[in-house]
């Protein structure tokens, strides 16, 4: 049962692949590139689970059209063996992500775990690039590796729609799609773009800078420009500015949400920290030093930013973040972040009021969720109709697309009945909290029986708990 169809427009000379074999808890690279740059071929390993068995099947595109998942194209041209399993060749019941046309993908990790309950078991995890080649999205969004925990991802989206990626935050730094066609760069202090990435290489992200021919950086431009829509590009201002003189009055809940959308990128929920930033609530800092820090931060001996007064922080300059938004964060920082339930990403779908019914005999069923990837744990209980609290909730925030899904009897895909009560939550790590989360109006406690930490990209469970 081949489930997901999607033709790949512009696949060709566009797609890396790299594979990575996850067996019985052994992690080992196949061998080489997946992708044959000579001769254009695209080899894809397919993995599938059954009965704890593990099959493998490698796939080449064979024609120059473009290929379509599962179809003719694609011809089974070997099949690997290994000495932990037995692999055969399974065209029958291969499921593949869903994969839009243009997709970049850089890393396609297969994981495969005996007794994980589901016809194949792919995990496409962007923070583990095979070494053996770093493909240019992988550079925007993993650190370089002499530097710090910084991508360029962690303050630059690459594009923004009202001032919002479309994670629903926003970054420190301006969207950089079509950015190489900017005329100068940093107030004009640059015309060459890769002077202007090397400030931010050097100075934020505490690596060498990067040279024309360095492959980081011919992989990197090769990607952006693949993006771009346009033949110019407006220029952006850099606009560091002081906090203002009187920072008090904010208000503290509205100052939570924008926390929660600005600097939940680095600070995680709430400020509790991440391996990007350190906790920064709960601490009793000043008003004013707050201010200062989010305005002005940054090396004070800077080569190119003048007023920086220290810090590896980002700043956020005032087309970044206004003066009221920064008063309102400001108060929300310093009152500290109230303990207990947090709304999962700002999802519509997510209420702290729950305003539901206690009818279910279901109520005060928990569920523990299992750990299988992205040291997942945490207790799910029913709390009324229509509330589901994940308690003492851990997620490193690794994956793609990873949302909280109910299904019935370890079962998640949406064909088969599963759908999701949170919103995506790549990206922010979590450590014993709790998520507060709500069923969709038009479904009831009736419609599940388990819970997952769901990569819907993937369609993997990374935990899977069920309600006693
Ligand atoms: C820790 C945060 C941080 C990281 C990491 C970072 N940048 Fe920046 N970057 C900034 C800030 C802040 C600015 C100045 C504000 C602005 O113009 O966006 C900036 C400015 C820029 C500019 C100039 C914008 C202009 O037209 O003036 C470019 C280009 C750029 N960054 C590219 C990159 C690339 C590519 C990477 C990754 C290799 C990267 N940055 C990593 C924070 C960062
Ligand atoms: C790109 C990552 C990043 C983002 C986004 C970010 N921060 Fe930070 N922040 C850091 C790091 C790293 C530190 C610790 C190192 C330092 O002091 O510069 C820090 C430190 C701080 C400190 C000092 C904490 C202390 O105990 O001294 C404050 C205050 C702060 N950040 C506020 C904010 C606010 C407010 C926002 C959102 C408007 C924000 N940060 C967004 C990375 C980030």
């Amino acid at each position: 049962m081949i489930e997901r169809f999607s033709s790949l427009g512009s696949w060709f000379g566009r797609v890396l692949l790299f594979g990575l074999v996850s067996l019985l808890g052994q992690q080992s690279a196949l061998a080489g590139n997946l992708y044959d740059t000579a001769s254009g071929d695209l080899v894809i390993p397919i993995i599938r689970l059954e009965d704890n068995t593990a099959y493998m099947a490698i796939f080449q595109r064979v024609s120059e059209e473009p290929p379509v998942w599962g179809a003719s194209e694609f011809t089974p041209v070997s099949v690997s063996s290994r000495t932990e399993g037995v692999y055969t060749e399974q065209t029958a019941s291969l499921w593949v992500p869903e994969i839009n046309v243009g997709d970049v993908l850089y890393s396609l990790n297969f994981n495969v775990t005996q007794g994980c309950g589901f016809d194949v078991c792919l995990q496409a995890d962007a923070e583990s690039v095979v070494n053996n080649g770093r493909y240019g999205a992988a550079v925007y969004t993993t650190p370089l590796s002499s530097g710090s925990t910084f991508s360029c991802s962690s303050c630059h989206a690459m594009t923004e729609e009202d001032g919002f990626a479309s994670d629903g935050f926003r970054r420190p730094g301006h969207p950089l799609k079509n950015a190489n066609l900017r005329t100068s760069y940093k107030n004009g202090q640059f015309t060459e773009f890769l002077d202007a990435v090397n400030t931010c290489v050097t100075e934020w992200m505490n690596s060498t800078a990067l040279e024309e021919t360095d492959t980081d950086w011919i992989n990197l431009l090769n990607w952006l420009q693949d993006q771009n829509d346009s033949d110019s590009a407006e220029l952006v201002e850099v606009d560091i500015v002081e906090p203002p003189v009187n920072v008090v009055g904010g208000d503290v809940e509205n100052g939570r949400d924008l926390f929660n959308t600005r600097c939940i990128v680095c600070h995680g929920f709430d400020g509790e920290g991440t391996q990007l930033a350190p906790k920064i609530t709960g601490f009793d800092l000043s008003l004013e030093y707050i201010a200062q820090r989010t305005r002005t931060s940054g090396l004070t001996d800077s080569s190119t930013y003048s007023g920086l007064t220290g810090g590896v922080m980002p700043f956020w300059g005032s087309n970044r973040l206004s003066d009221p938004e920064l008063l309102d964060i400001v108060a929300f920082v310093s009152t500290g972040a109230e303990s207990g339930v947090m709304m999962a990403n700002d999802d519509p779908l997510v209420n702290t009021e729950t305003g539901c019914t206690s009818t279910s005999s279901k109520i005060g069923q928990t569920a523990a969720l299992s750990t299988l990837f992205h040291a997942v744990s945490g207790t799910a209980t029913i709390i009324d109709d229509c509330t589901i609290d994940l308690t003492d909730f851990r997620f490193d925030g690794g994956g793609i697309d990873v949302r909280i899904y109910v299904g019935n009897d370890g079962r998640f895909f949406e064909r088969e009945g599963g759908f999701a009560i949170s919103g995506d939550l790549v990206g922010i790590s979590y450590f014993n909290n709790t998520l507060r989360l709500t069923l969709p109006p038009d479904r009831t406690l009736d419609d599940f029986n388990s819970i997952s930490v769901w990569c819907v990209a993937v369609g993997v469970s990374f935990g899977t708990g069920f309600f006693n």
